[in-house]
């Protein structure tokens, strides 16, 4: 049977994982590659993203490494550069960094403010930006962006800066889906939910909180009883980047085991 991606070279911002472990970028970079895409594993941290482009390559898969903030938009062309220089286009991007900024409406500082929207939001648009002139000249590619449920509905958690910088990924979403659809170019948006990944996992450690504790009053509220994980994000990530999904663009879709669908 075909690999489902044979073929593609796919850009992975934030292909890396803070821990052991399978992050949603980490899953997705290695799904990919399984699936036999050539892969562009983008991180902040250098060894995060080599370590993601071993695991790839000890699994048979062709992956190379990059180090980029994706809020800087140098750093953002230079790795545009070496995917194009390495293997002349680009069909997938895919973009996963996200980083959660804690505090209400009140609370959130300035500073903590401009930070979520710099990497959530200038960040995301910034690697599309780079990214869509190499799709329009090859005549189309698929972009997959990372957002969440708390983009369109309060978890319970007073993360305003996140959610309103998640928010901004949506729409910027729908508007590159308009406006590059006549150029072959689908642009879809994952909202995630509840996952049980290194980050999150970190998080709540770093609160000195208790893992199952929290776990727990989650999977309370979750349909199917239980945290996600990243392999559940990349599944989805997977279908739109194959031809799979060549009709669907636009769209903003839940992975969530039906939490979404909760009001209490
Ligand atoms: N884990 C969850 O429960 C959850 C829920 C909703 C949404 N999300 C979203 O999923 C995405 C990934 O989450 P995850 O928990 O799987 O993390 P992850 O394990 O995929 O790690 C994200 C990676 O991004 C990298 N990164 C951070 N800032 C960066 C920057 N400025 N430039 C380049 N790389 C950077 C980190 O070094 C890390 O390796 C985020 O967008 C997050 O908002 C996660």
């Amino acid at each position: 049977m075909a690999r489902r991606l044979e073929g593609k070279i796919a850009l992975v911002m934030g292909a890396g994982s803070i821990g052991p472990g399978w992050g949603n970028g980490k899953a997705t970079a290695a799904l990919f590659a399984r699936e036999g895409a050539k892969v562009v594993a983008v991180d902040r941290d250098p060894a995060a993203a080599a370590e993601t482009a071993r695991v790839i390559r000890e699994e048979g898969g062709e992956c190379i490494d990059a180090v980029a903030d994706i809020s800087v938009a140098a750093d953002v062309d230079a790795v545009v550069a070496k995917a194009i220089d390495t293997w002349g286009r680009i069909d997938v991007l895919h973009n996963n960094v996200g980083i959660v900024g804690l505090g209400n409406a009140l609370k959130v500082t300035e500073a903590a403010w401009e930070k979520s929207f710099a990497v959530n939001s200038r960040g995301l648009m910034l690697s599309c930006q780079k990214v869509i002139p190499h799709m329009v000249a090859q005549g189309g590619g698929s972009i997959i962006n990372i957002s969440t449920i708390a983009s369109v509905r309060y978890l319970g958690f007073s993360y305003a800066a996140y959610d309103a910088s998640k928010a901004a990924v949506n729409a910027l979403t729908r508007s590159i889906a308009v406006d590059f659809g006549p150029k072959g170019i689908r642009a879809n948006t994952i909202l995630i939910g509840m996952m049980d990944t290194p980050l999150a996992r970190g998080g709540i450690e770093a609160a000195g909180r208790d893992i199952d504790a929290i776990y727990g009053t989650y999977t309370d509220k979750i349909p199917l009883r239980r945290m996600g994980t990243g392999w559940e994000t990349a599944n989805l990530a997977l279908f739109l980047a194959s031809d799979e999904s060549s009709y669907i663009t636009a769209a903003e879709i839940p992975v969530d085991g039906g939490l979404i669908a909760r009001c209490l």
